[in-house]
């Protein structure tokens, strides 16, 4: 008796699954919840909200429009003192393009008077740093300010113009945001993409570069690049001359900025960011480094 009511249920069973089955055979699966987040850690909520594109963009010229800068945090900042000496300011003079500081691409970008030495402190393999700790150490309280004797001379150390900046009187909490989700999840690690060989030291080493596009795909690279820039740069890359070279030759000679323009755009100018994946650039990479299809 027991076992043939049983039965009967587990029919029934059967057949309304078979009916949900029917009637939503076309409807997609809800989503997962996602686990839930905690609403008081503000720190993490700051960090999802921020843009890793937008970081890319402040790491590369933070003056420019396309940041949303327009002024210092703090008002009694002089913005001409960081515009009028933006290389004592741009994240990317003192931490280069690729994250290394001073021992890869940067190896023989001597200071100047108008730029500071490059920095010791590379910022690459930040993917596990501690949120608050790096937007901490972005922000800096306390550190150099904005200062025309500071960056008067960037070949005498002694001004402190190579130091990190103050930047809580400069940018805003969420830039720092951005900032802290480009380096953790944004930036590329260069040695994917390429192989940068040094001799010597900085500020007088140099570099070269091999194996651009390293494992990537070259007939998918031309596909992503008749897609996302032919339309501009030309299907061979020489519509117009970028610092006096076609895009091939600039790519090849400068793979450790290509890679971050890309993702950043090229600020001030109708070249806006391009969304990209690691095995996309490496496709792209692979292609642009063939002199034939792309030539100097
Ligand atoms: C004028 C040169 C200079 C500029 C510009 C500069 N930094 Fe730095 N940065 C340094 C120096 C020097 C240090 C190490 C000492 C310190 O923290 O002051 C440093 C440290 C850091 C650190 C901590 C690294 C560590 O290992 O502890 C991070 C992160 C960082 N910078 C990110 C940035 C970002 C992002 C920007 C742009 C918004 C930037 N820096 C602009 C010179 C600079
Ligand atoms: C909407 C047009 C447009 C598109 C699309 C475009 N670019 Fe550009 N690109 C430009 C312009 C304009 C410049 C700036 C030229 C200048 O500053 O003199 C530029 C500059 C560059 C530079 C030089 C950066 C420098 O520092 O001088 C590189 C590299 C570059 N583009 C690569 C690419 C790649 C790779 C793509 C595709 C992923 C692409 N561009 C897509 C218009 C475009």
């Amino acid at each position: 008796m027991k076992t043939k009511r049983n039965l009967a249920l587990f029919g029934l069973g059967i057949l309304l699954i078979g009916m949900q089955a029917c009637t939503h055979a076309d409807e997609k699966l809800p989503e997962p919840t996602p686990p839930p987040v905690d609403d008081t850690d503000y720190d993490l909520l700051a960090y999802n909200a921020a843009s890793a594109v937008n970081g890319s963009k402040l790491y590369n010229d933070f003056t420019k429009a396309e940041t949303g800068f327009t002024t210092p945090k703090d008002p009694s900042v002089v913005l001409a003192n960081i515009t009028g000496f933006k290389d004592f300011y741009r994240c990317k003079q003192c931490h280069a393009w690729d994250q290394k500081a001073r021992y890869a691409s940067y190896i023989n970008r001597a200071p100047t008077t108008t730029r500071p030495d490059v920095s010791t402190f590379q910022l690459t393999n930040l993917k596990y740093a501690d949120i608050r700790v790096l937007f901490d150490k972005i922000k800096n309280t306390g550190g150099a300010l904005v200062d025309p004797a500071r960056t008067a001379d960037g070949t005498n150390p002694a001004l402190g113009g190579n130091n990190h900046p103050d930047y809580g009187k400069i940018l805003s909490d969420d830039m720092i945001w951005d900032l802290v989700k480009f380096l953790k999840v944004g930036a590329f690690n260069t040695d994917e993409l390429y192989t940068i060989s040094t001799t010597g030291a900085y500020p007088t080493g140099s570099r070269t570069y091999s194996d651009i596009g390293k494992d990537g795909n070259a007939t998918a690279g031309d596909a992503f690049y008749a897609i996302k820039c032919a339309g501009c740069h030309g299907a061979n890359g020489t519509s117009f001359l970028l610092g006096g070279k076609t895009l091939g030759n600039f790519t090849r000679s400068n793979p450790h900025e290509v890679q971050h323009k890309i993702v950043s755009g090229q600020l001030g100018s109708s070249m806006g960011p391009t969304a990209i994946t690691l095995s996309e650039m490496k496709d792209l990479y692979k292609a642009l480094a063939d002199t034939t299809n792309y030539p100097n």
